[in-house]
């Protein structure tokens, strides 16, 4: 393990004071308008579970440096309420510090409370419990469902009006949304879906906030909510009143990531076009998603296959540093468009063809005009002659004119700083450059020799069901009886395994047989074959079945299995090549959820014992813990734990859980690497990246 220190420029900055009078947020189609003022709002998201709470006022300042008004954030419900009625808000889990950091520097604040929030966060921030109870069906008209959301909710909101965080109140949170993209999926959930979100609704307006509530891709939401656009881009997106102002809670600056696939990247440019393309036509507030991504600890990360990493391509990265020239590119952007404010919220707007690819909108009160010169075309540069002046405008760009003569922006003109980051061996503790390591094995016999488990029934039982989230891994045991003359004991038998795709390691009679899992970020089903060699008597079958998070996305996306399905099979092909299949799936099977290491906390560093050994500590050995210890870097930023050499598994540092490793499982291809990205043309049709 090789530990890398950062280091980081400092910032200065003179904050907003938030006044303790109430503020008045409402709208225009325009504008937010906070006070009388109307404003254009650049806010950025950043999730606080996704970082460290020593880490928030240097990554929030970094925000505001980098020319945000606001910071959004959603509120993971099954991070908070982990067990029923059993709440968190503990540590990186403190939301109340978290809005008060935002205020504190100055900046305003959008509330997600969702509380689904989907976000690559297992299970789409539901709690697993929530899934066990009985009756229950989710994001639909169901009683169970709406009472246990309306709790969360309710709780969040009192939570937050208690230390008076509303515009409303006086404190800086000036949106609130409720729900996520019910639109994109509600179809398949009929008229019961459209109750669900007309409840929805009346419930979050019922919670009495003072500012507005918002729904994200939710044409026509029902009324008092307002519709807002995610995406790449979100210029041809208009709301279906009217009335609503053009927002956009979601540009994706880059993309998450899952294990196998390559790293995101979205060009500085392309994402500059696309903000300054929204506010050319007619946008009035605009949200990166990310701003700041950050790391999925613990077992946070969704999907399946969502990795550690939530770095998103986010103008800051996993670790807060400014991710150039991506930051400094947007922040003079957002300083243009800031200067224009006033004309973009109250100019009367014209627009003009120059030429086949080139337009201008201009922007026009009584004190000044404002222009925009975009270049739609994806492959030519133009050089266009506006107002008596020639302009070059290169292909898939946009310029920004304040004053309609001089060019303050260009989305492809980048003059922002670039820079590489260098990792270098920390050498102020003097630390030998080889750490010292011991080992243990994780103890398996239990399970995978006597079949020991905690409950059986006759029948193989999804994971969520039987683990309820308290662990990756789950042990699926049963037996099969052979009499001497049975003709499985003459032949090969092959062990077959239908899995929903996540993780499976067999055993049989306690050997070790294989391991297999879904291939290269696809996630899908598949089924384990392998040849097999069973004895007189009692056969143990064990597979250890390991999740790699829950799924998050999709109508009804709570019901997709996971661990085994059913049928496992025994199957035989004899000399007369006659196939015997024996279905094992309504055995008895035992279940046992956990690891002995997790269980008995093997990385609790204040749990000493004689087991761990030191010498010939072994590699390429499947089920291996191993530790050691490092003194921490000097200074106080950020320190990342290098894993790769690593197979796959979970790493704690003091007893905290980083989050799954896997280095092991990496890109065919990395996009980029060789020559720069061509930032030209939609980022969807350039990169074949989506998970
Ligand atoms: C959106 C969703 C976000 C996040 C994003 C992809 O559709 O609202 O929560 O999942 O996709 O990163």
């Amino acid at each position: 393990m090789k530990i890398f220190n950062f280091l980081f420029s400092v910032f200065i900055f003179s904050s907003v004071i938030f006044h303790a009078n109430a503020h008045n947020v409402t709208h225009d189609s325009r504008s937010i308008i906070i006070d009388g003022n109307h404003r254009i709002i650049l806010s950025g998201s950043i999730h606080y579970p996704r970082s460290t709470a020593q880490m928030w006022p240097d990554l929030i300042r970094k925000a505001k440096e980098g020319g945000l008004d606001a910071v959004k954030t959603y509120v993971f419900w099954n991070a908070h309420e982990p067990v029923r009625r059993q709440y968190d808000f503990s540590g990186n889990l403190d939301l109340v510090r978290f809005l008060k950091t935002i205020r504190d520097e100055g900046l305003y604040a959008i509330l997600r409370i969702g509380p689904y929030a989907c976000a690559e966060w297992n299970y789409g921030g539901f709690p697993m419990w929530l899934h066990n109870m009985p009756g229950v069906s989710f994001r639909t008209k169901n009683d169970v469902f709406m009472n246990e959301m309306k709790n969360f909710t309710s709780l969040i909101v009192d939570m937050v009006k208690r230390e008076r965080l509303f515009a409303s109140q006086g404190g800086h949170i000036i949106l609130a949304q409720i729900e996520n993209e019910y639109g994109n999926v509600m179809k398949p959930y009929g008229e019961d879906g459209k109750s669900y979100i007309n409840w929805c609704a009346q419930m979050a307006d019922s919670l009495d906030i003072g500012v507005p509530w918002i729904m994200c891709q939710q044409a026509g939401a029902p009324k008092p909510m307002l519709e807002t656009c995610n995406g790449w881009y979100c210029d041809q997106y208009k709301p279906k009143d009217p009335n609503t102002p053009k927002m956009w809670t979601e540009n994706w600056t880059g993309w998450f990531k899952s294990w196998g696939s390559a790293d995101p990247l979205r060009t500085a440019e392309d994402l500059a076009y696309s903000v300054a393309r929204f506010f050319q036509k007619g946008g009035t507030l605009q949200n990166y998603y990310m701003y700041h991504g950050g790391t999925n600890f613990g077992r946070t990360s969704g999907g399946p296959y969502m990795t550690t990493t939530y770095d998103y391509n986010a103008p800051l990265d996993e670790y807060g540093n400014l991710n150039q020239p991506k930051w400094g590119h947007l922040k003079q952007l957002h300083d243009v468009l800031h200067s224009i404010e006033y004309t973009l919220t109250h100019g009367d707007v014209e627009t003009q063809k120059i030429d086949n690819s080139v337009t201008a909108t201009i922007y026009q009160t009584n004190d000044k005009p404002s222009c925009f010169l975009s270049n739609t075309n994806t492959t030519t540069d133009a050089t266009v002659n506006f107002g008596g002046i020639n302009y070059f405008i290169p292909a898939w760009s946009i310029s920004i004119l304040p004053d309609c003569r001089e060019e303050a922006y260009n989305t492809a003109k980048v003059y922002a700083q670039t820079w590489m980051m260098v990792k270098k061996s920390n050498k102020a503790e003097d630390e030998p450059s080889c750490l010292k390591w011991a080992w243990r094995p994780e103890l398996i016999e239990s399970a995978s020799v006597q079949g020991k488990g905690d409950v059986s029934v006759n029948k193989i039982v999804d994971q969520k069901d039987m683990a309820n989230d308290a662990s990756d891994y789950l042990w699926y045991m049963t037996s099969v009886e052979l009499t001497k003359d049975d003709l499985m004991l003459n032949g090969t038998v092959t062990l077959r395994v239908a899995d929903t795709g996540h993780v499976l390691h067999a055993f049989v009679n306690g050997k070790y047989i294989g391991s297999q899992w879904a291939k290269y970020g696809n996630h899908v089903a598949y089924v384990f074959e392998k040849s097999i060699k069973l004895l007189p008597g009692k056969n143990l079958i064990s597979l250890l079945s390991v999740t790699v998070g829950f799924k998050n996305y999709e109508a009804m996306f709570d019901l997709v299995g996971a661990g085994i399905a059913s049928p496992v099979e025994l199957v035989l092909k004899n000399a007369g090549n006659e196939t015997i299949v024996k279905d094992l799936s309504s055995n008895k099977w035992a279940y046992k959820t956990g690891l002995d290491g997790i269980s008995n906390k093997y990385f609790d560093p204040s749990k000493s014992s004689p087991k761990w050994v030191s010498d010939q500590v072994p590699i390429n050995r499947n089920f291996t813990w191993y530790k050691t210890t490092f003194k921490a870097p000097l200074g106080n930023k950020p320190v990342v734990v290098d894993l790769l050499g690593l197979g796959k598994g979970m790493a704690w540092v003091n007893g905290h859980s980083l989050g799954r490793y896997w280095p092991s499982y990496i890109a065919d291809k990395q996009l980029c690497k060789t020559k720069a990205c061509d930032y030209r043309g939609r980022y969807m049709l350039r990169n074949t990246i989506v998970g």
